[in-house]
């Protein structure tokens, strides 16, 4: 396993690059199993998961050339299979999960391994099976798997029980090919569902309403090939201007849509930071005291739950007590033992975090257990008195491209071991 080194930062100056959305590249590249016509996707980031949902696609039968200088895809898949029973490939990559709305609503049938949980919870589907089941779909589970059987899927009207990302976005899929119209209820409104749907729409499908929380869709009997670029990640961009905030630094994040940073932008505010918004840059200016803040991780436009452990590392260092509540997850506090050994002064009570600011941190040996977490900690490891290493950061890798170049041309010294 790799780890990342890092020393001491003085402030982080200049101007960075955002990538592309991990959490918008996975559903696109699933919602390509919709048509048997080429579809190019670029602004993709080659991460672990990308590649994971490559090879997936791959073994379903999708035929794909990469354009790495254009970080884009070309794919193409005239006769998917609808049989995923690839036990390996699926359990490496949560988000397998999307492609089972595509390939019930193209080829009327998905075999799929239930995906299991995850460090940061258990992750049920019931909400993505309710709705293919409301939709006329068979549902059956034995042995580990699950099938879903839909001579056709027929348009009806789903309340989400709860706003899920994921459900959201399958049923937005199976729907672009059902007989008639589907109606969204309680949808989630995150970015991602909104560049998911420009993306069916450029296919021929006929979604509105993505972003708010009724979703309409007209069924199609078939859709044809688009070209898309992703939009950027929200979550590598507020990760980013943390690392800068927490080194009292000046950065700017270039090629986002400020719009999506809105509830971190407003939180960070908050914290005596001053953010510049330009019309697709973000500037962060740190050099005053960073205040205390409460946060509570709520569905988009709620602070999101994935900026909660970077955040939590300022609070850390920040001026006075601070108050976190994760709603979203059932285990997101698990980068909090590790600040601990950073000498963080933090106390966990279920799903509340209380944080008292500290002058600065210790450098040590931490080890990632998430992506988000194991983000948390390289942010802690800039603002420590000395080295910290961050073990397993494949686990960072995992959704941020190349982050150390990305902070060391900021001025950090970030290596990857
Ligand atoms: C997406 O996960 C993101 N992943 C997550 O990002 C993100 O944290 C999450 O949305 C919330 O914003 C991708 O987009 C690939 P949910 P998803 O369904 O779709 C419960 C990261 O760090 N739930 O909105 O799995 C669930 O248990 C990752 O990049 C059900 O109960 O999130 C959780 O408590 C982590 N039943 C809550 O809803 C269901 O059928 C939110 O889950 C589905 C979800």
């Amino acid at each position: 396993m790799q780890k990342y080194v890092i020393e001491p930062s003085p402030p982080l100056h200049g101007e960075v690059k955002i990538s592309g959305a991990k959490n918008s590249a996975l559903p696109i590249m699933a919602a390509t199993l919709l048509t048997s016509e080429n579809c190019t996707i670029s602004n993709i980031p080659q991460l672990l998961d990308t590649q994971n949902m490559r090879i997936l696609l791959e073994f379903l039968g999708a035929e794909i050339e990469s354009f790495v200088s254009k970080n884009s895809i070309k794919i193409v898949c005239k006769n998917p299979k609808n049989d995923v029973s690839n036990y390996d490939l699926v359990n490496k990559l949560r988000a397998s999960i999307l492609v089972c709305g595509p390939l019930l609503a193209r080829t009327g049938k998905i075999k799929i391994p239930m995906p299991g949980g995850c460090q940061i919870g258990t992750r049920p589907i019931n909400l993505h099976l309710k709705g293919f089941a409301a939709l006329g779909a068979k549902i059956t589970q034995g042995n580990g798997y699950i099938e879903a059987r839909a001579r056709k899927l027929i348009g009806t009207q789903i309340y989400l029980d709860f706003p899920s990302v994921g459900a959201t976005e399958n049923l937005i899929m199976a729907a672009t090919l059902a007989e008639g119209n589907t109606t969204l209820e309680n949808a989630a409104t995150e970015p991602e569902i909104i560049d998911l749907a420009a993306f069916l729409n450029k296919l021929g499908a006929s979604i509105h309403g993505a972003g708010t929380d009724t979703i309409k869709i007209v069924g199609k009997k078939s859709l044809s090939g688009a070209n898309y670029k992703i939009i950027a990640d929200r979550v590598e961009a507020g990760t980013l201007m943390i690392a800068a905030a927490i080194t009292r630094g000046n950065v700017t994040l270039t090629d986002i849509i400020p719009e999506h940073l809105k509830p971190v932008t407003a939180k960070m505010r908050e914290s005596g930071i001053d953010i510049v918004e330009g019309k697709t840059t973000i500037q962060v200016d740190a050099t005053q005291k960073i205040k205390a803040a409460d946060i509570k991780t709520l569905p988009f436009p709620g602070f999101p739950t994935d900026m909660q452990a970077p955040f939590t590392a300022l609070l850390a260092v920040s001026d006075g007590t601070s108050v976190v509540i994760e709603t979203i997850f059932e285990n997101r506090f698990m980068h909090i033992p590790e600040l601990r050994r950073m000498g963080a002064s933090i106390k966990i009570d279920g799903r509340t975090a209380i944080i008292e600011g500290i002058k600065s941190l210790n450098g040590a040996i931490v080890r990632a257990t998430d992506l988000r977490a194991g983000a948390s900690l390289v942010i802690a490891g800039l603002a420590a008195n000395n080295q910290t290493e961050v073990l397993d950061c494949e686990h960072i890798q995992r959704g941020y491209v190349n982050l150390e170049k990305k902070l060391t041309s900021l001025g950090a010294s970030v290596i990857l071991k």
